[in-house]
């Protein structure tokens, strides 16, 4: 199978790269930069093009049996108006102009997985959410439901679109598990604002492993979960972290602090939602890493 993909240089995409790499499958990564960043695997095909606009990267897709769409501006950060433009345009525009490259009768092109995320739900309190669960209505929740909508275009192509709602995705070498775990390094972790806030999560490995599933099984389509069957509240995962690490897990993060140093951004970590993976249990996908506790073992133990 050919692969094409957009934000494949990330913390997700060059694993996802290695992955169908060695499942066999050739893989284009489009990126706006002409430099191999370190990490991605040298044996695939790096165009140059801005997935946000029009261009001859365009031309590439119809080649490609399977579109996998990561590209994003990442959220973790202090958000304002030209930050929040920057999250939308680099997630709406490059789906929109990704669909738009593939041709009216599809060409070879037959899959696109594209990411969402789990804010699509809003925040909410202890309900279990599955794929059928209503969306929210907060910025995060309307990005995540108009990110989908663009993806879900190329469904008029003919194409089996399937939108991959991601939790936090824990891994090694960044993304969000460096950030939790600095401050219990410093002996002064702990539960962010009241701690019960629900917190859906997936270790990368896994996240890989049930995107080639969802690829080989064609009778998935729509929305699907991509986090692990047991999310944990945040003091849970405040104490799994301390005791991974051997350090107190007690110091707690005030709301206010977090508001005032993270602004708007904040709420996503002092609120969260309680997501579970039902079609992908539905269809017989299994978790390598299902609890948390397996999860930051394996990451974090021989560092
Ligand atoms: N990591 C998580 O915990 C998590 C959770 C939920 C959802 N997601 C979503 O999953 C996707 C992949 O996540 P990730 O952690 O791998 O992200 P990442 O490491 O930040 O990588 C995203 C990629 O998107 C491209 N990109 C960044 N800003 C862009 C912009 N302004 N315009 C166009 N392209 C841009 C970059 O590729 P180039 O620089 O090569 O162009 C970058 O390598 C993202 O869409 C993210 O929102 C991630």
């Amino acid at each position: 199978m050919k692969a094409f993909i957009t934000g494949g240089t990330g913390f997700v995409g060059t694993k996802l790269t290695r992955a169908l790499l060695d499942k066999g499958h050739e893989v284009t990564v489009l990126s706006r930069s002409e430099k191999r960043r370190p990490g991605l695997p040298a044996q695939i095909r790096l165009i140059a093009g801005d997935p946000t606009e029009h261009g001859l990267w365009q031309q590439e897709v119809p080649e490609h049996d399977v579109l996998i769409n990561l590209a994003g501006e990442s959220i973790f950060s202090r958000w304002n108006d030209e930050y929040k433009k920057r999250l939308r345009d680099s997630r709406i525009l490059t789906t929109r102009n990704l669909v738009e490259a593939i041709p009216s009768d599809g060409g070879a092109v037959k899959h696109l997985l594209s990411t969402s995320a789990v804010g699509y739900y809003g925040f909410t309190g202890d309900e279990e959410l599955g794929e059928d669960a209503d969306p929210g209505t907060d910025f995060l929740a309307t990005l995540a439901q108009d990110w989908e909508a663009e993806a879900l275009k190329a469904a008029g192509k003919g194409i089996r679109v399937v939108v991959a709602r991601f939790g936090v995705v824990l891994g090694k070498d960044g993304g969000a598990l460096e950030q939790m775990v600095r401050p219990f390094r410093l002996f002064a972790g702990g539960p962010i604002g009241s701690g019960k806030q629900w917190f859906s999560w997936i270790h990368v490995e896994d996240l890989c492993r049930a995107a080639l599933f969802v690829i080989e099984h064609p009778e998935i389509s729509g929305p699907v979960n991509f986090c692990a069957p047991n999310p944990v509240r945040n003091a849970d995962l405040a104490d799994a972290i301390g005791n991974t690490l051997h350090r107190p897990s007690f110091i707690p993060a005030p709301g206010f602090v977090i508001k005032l140093v993270m602004g708007e951004f904040g709420s996503v970590i002092l609120k969260g939602q309680r997501v579970v993976p039902k079609m992908l249990k539905k269809h017989g996908f299994h978790f390598n890493y299902g609890r948390i506790e397996d999860a930051l073992n394996n990451l974090l133990s021989d560092t």
